[in-house]
């Protein structure tokens, strides 16, 4: 946690320690010639230079001269698949020749292959990769990562993952705050083929106590031929009677009910939803269900991409995150993620940084601790290295930032 001071900076930023929902998700606080102070780990003031107090004498203070550059709160990539043994080239290969993500995954390669290979490998392997992934990410100004468990489906194995999550938290000089969801219930194992309400009975009875306390969330594949309605509906509560709070993967490949699901049962979030129905649609604004969108997944599932214009038009908060994760989207790219959101989902460059920072962390149920630049917040902050923020979409997939900072730390410095 460190003190820090940052002159000469443009502020932008949106406002509040809640979901932003429909069209204020557009509004954004703008400061020329700011200025923000991190005691401590914590903004302590972020607005004009000419009103900033003085700090005290015998406190040391690091400091940035942003030469009028633009400072935004850090990212808050709220859905990842972080942690993974392997790769799967071959299944982006055959689906370029057409084979679709369902067909491969009910041969049983998809999630299951990861499976196998997440099975094989140690705590340390698993966590050196995820490390090598935060780095870059960090370099791209995310500051907080919701990392999903569901590549074990056995206790051993999601447990490990669960492990891997807390131990990467826990290094000392760590570069993001992480957020470990459980997501047991993210295929049925090869173990339990035919036998859902089976591994559905192992999850409720054997998993969820054991995750207890290691994760925040639960998760489930909500999806045709995976965990339909009613075994996603009987998980949900179960874990929602242990204390989780509740995620769905709704809605991603067809039209189910997870978005509907999602509000009967109050959940966080729904995320994915490339094909919610208008009820659902509604059913989640007016729940005040936080619809996490994916555009990177669209774009490498060559899918149609979430109707965001639909949910922020009828007052739904979006946000929207990567979905890093070696099969359906093998790509952590905030700077894609801007630019696919802005030129394919018709959001504006405001309401994206919305959905990537306030909005982001409303879906980890952390709007009143991060996600804005705000004193009381913690001091995350993403500089850019140009003064106007409307480069980040039209500068398509590139990185703009210049330097991130975790609680008041200098944790990735881009030439
Ligand atoms: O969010 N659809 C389910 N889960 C992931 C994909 C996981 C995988 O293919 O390994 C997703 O798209
Ligand atoms: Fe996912």
């Amino acid at each position: 946690m460190g003190n820090l001071k940052i002159k000469n900076v443009t502020i932008v930023t949106p406002v509040g320690r809640e979901a932003v929902k429909g069209d204020r998700m557009g509004e954004l606080s703008v400061i020329p010639k700011g200025y923000i102070i991190i005691t401590e780990g914590k903004i302590s003031y972020a607005g004009s230079m000419e009103d900033a107090p003085a700090t005290r004498p015998d406190e040391h203070y690091e400091e940035i001269d942003a030469q009028g550059n633009v400072a935004l709160p850090g990212f808050v990539d709220s859905h990842t698949h972080l942690i993974f043994g392997g790769f799967r080239p071959d299944e982006f290969q055959w689906r370029l020749k057409g084979d679709s993500y369902m067909s491969i995954m009910e041969r049983g390669g998809g999630i299951q292959s990861t499976v196998n290979a997440t099975r094989e490998t140690s705590v340390e392997e698993l966590k050196k990769k995820a490390q090598w992934f935060i780095d870059r990410m960090s370099e791209m100004g995310v500051t907080t990562v919701e990392a999903k468990s569901g590549y074990g489906l056995d206790s051993d194995t999601e447990i490990k993952m669960l492990d891997a999550i807390s131990e990467l938290a826990n290094e000392p000089d760590q570069k993001v705050e992480l957020i470990a969801t459980f997501l047991g219930a993210h295929a049925v194992p090869k173990e339990y083929a035919g036998r859902t309400g089976e591994y559905v009975d192992l999850i409720i009875n054997e998993m969820l106590p054991k995750a207890k306390g290691k994760a925040k969330f639960c998760d489930v594949f909500c999806e045709k031929n995976v965990f339909e309605l009613a075994d996603s509906k009987r998980l949900l509560q179960a874990a929602e009677a242990m204390g989780y709070s509740l995620k769905l993967h709704a809605d991603e490949i067809v039209t189910l009910g997870g978005g509907e699901l999602s509000a009967e049962l109050g959940a966080i979030s729904a995320d994915h939803l490339l094909h919610i129905s208008d009820k659902g649609i509604s059913m989640m604004a007016d729940k005040g269900v936080v619809a996490t969108l994916l555009p990177l997944t669209a774009f490498a599932l060559k899918e149609p991409y979430a109707p965001a214009r639909k949910f922020i038009d009828v007052g739904a908060a979006v946000a929207l995150a990567t979905d890093l994760n070696p099969g359906s989207c093998f790509s952590g790219s905030i700077p894609l993620t801007i630019a696919l959101a802005c030129i394919y989902m018709n959001m504006s460059i405001e309401e994206t940084i919305t959905a990537l920072t306030l909005n982001g962390a409303a879906a980890l149920d952390m709007a009143h601790e991060i996600g804005s630049l705000e004193p009381g917040k913690r001091g995350d902050v993403v500089i850019l290295g140009c003064d106007n923020y409307h480069i980040l979409p039209y500068y398509v997939g590139m990185n703009c930032v210049k330097t991130t900072v975790y609680a008041g730390k200098i944790v990735s410095q881009n030439p």
